[in-house]
């Protein structure tokens, strides 16, 4: 089935726990996931449950004040940006964001928009809503990657 985009329904925060279960098991080194949605969309909550469902145990802080946490979980290397606050220009060569993205990370970034010159394109967008319960989730694939993520995911 081709799935560039699909639509979800995250009722509550298990939910949004479910989906990051899965998303885990279809993600691959190099990969750049956009986390999109207003303040409070569950932007946060998503990246902590893919942190979970891949096994790091430790305290996941939201980088709203570092803009980049970076996580070692096994083999694999994970990045978690938070640009809401990101201002200057030059910070991103300055912080070596720019090296971060390669083929042995995954990128997750909350408020790509913020540095939007700077921020490399997303093989999987996702858009978080508020919903009448809990919250929606939107994917799109932009990349083959990206498509061959979502195509894969588990059930
Ligand atoms: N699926 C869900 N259903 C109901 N509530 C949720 C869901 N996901 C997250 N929340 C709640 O939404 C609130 C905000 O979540 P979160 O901090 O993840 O948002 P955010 O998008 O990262 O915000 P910011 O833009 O400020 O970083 C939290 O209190 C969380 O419990
Ligand atoms: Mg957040």
């Amino acid at each position: 089935m081709s799935d560039h985009h699909s639509r979800i329904s995250l009722p509550d925060e298990a939910a949004t726990a479910a989906f990051a279960a899965r998303l885990a098991r279809a993600l691959k080194p190099g990969m750049v996931i956009w986390l999109r949605g207003d303040l409070g969309a569950g932007k946060t909550t998503l990246a902590r449950a893919l942190l979970r469902a891949l096994g790091y145990a430790g305290k996941v802080k939201s980088p709203t004040y570092t803009l980049m946490e970076p996580y070692e979980i096994g083999e694999l290397q994970l990045r978690h940006f938070d640009l809401y606050r990101f201002q200057d220009e030059e910070e991103w060569e300055a912080a070596g964001f720019r090296d971060e993205f390669n083929e042995r990370n995954i990128c997750l970034i909350e408020w790509p928009e913020k540095a939007a010159e700077h921020v490399p394109q997303a093989d999987v967008e996702l858009f978080l809503t508020e919903a009448p319960q809990g919250r929606h989730l939107a994917c799109r694939a932009n990349t083959r990657m990206g498509r061959e993520c979502l195509d894969s995911l588990p059930n």
